[in-house]
């Protein structure tokens, strides 16, 4: 079965390049991504890899641990992070699951076999606190993800996580909100006494709230 938002993200202990990870012990309480890339020692994802792990301050910020994954084997992960670290000038700094079995890959359904039948897919977890999934995007072999658009999601659910609010097309970290329609306007008036941008009832606009 296919695991859906809202899901609980299924358990898993494998090995990595830094030990053993038990997946619900590793979250421990973070925010957490998953993210499978299909082979070792391949151009696309020598640049995702370099680039996530530039993006690493980004990620510690938010509280978010990160977590790659291949079907490649455990020794061929030292070698090719030397490249990525040569090429991609950022040398790898999480750890990244060795699933020669293809174990985990199925189990996140990132195996589509009329893609690959051995290899991933560029999938991609968010994964809250609650070990509940709260993002899934799914991208071909061929097409690099932008990470950059991974960041912009968790500061998105981060933000509706603990505000009654929503974020509108493009919404990037700072810009205004939407006021979700749950939220009556008396509701609303006690939590924005300045008030808000209504073009419609069900269409209400507040600047981001800041705590
Ligand atoms: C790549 O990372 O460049 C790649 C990996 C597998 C298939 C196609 C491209």
């Amino acid at each position: 079965m296919a695991i859906l938002i809202g899901d609980t993200a299924p358990d898993f202990t494998l090995e990595s390049t830094e030990g053993p990870i038990h997946f619900h012990d590793y979250i421990d309480g973070s925010w957490a991504v998953l993210f499978s890339h299909p082979k070792n020692f391949t151009p696309v994802c020598t640049t995702e890899l370099g680039f996530t792990a530039k993006l690493k301050p980004e990620f510690d910020k938010r509280g978010v641990k990160v977590l790659g994954l291949s079907v490649d084997k455990l020794e061929d992960h030292g070698g090719w992070a030397k490249d990525i670290e040569e090429t991609q000038g950022t040398a790898l700094n999480f750890p990244l699951l060795a699933d020669t079995k293809g174990e985990v890959a199925r189990l996140y359904d990132m195996i589509h076999p009329n893609a690959d039948n051995t290899l991933t897919v560029r999938s991609v977890f968010v994964i809250g606190p609650d070990k509940k999934v709260k993002l899934k995007i799914e991208y071909p072999a061929s097409t690099g993800r932008n990470f950059n658009e991974v960041l912009r999601v968790i500061d998105s659910l981060q933000l509706t996580a603990k505000h009654q609010v929503a974020t509108p097309v493009n919404w990037e970290s700072g810009e205004d909100v939407i006021i979700v329609p749950a939220v009556s306007n008396e509701a609303a008036k006690a939590k924005y006494p300045e008030g808000w941008k209504e073009l419609k009832p069900y269409l209400r606009i507040v600047p981001q709230p800041r705590d």
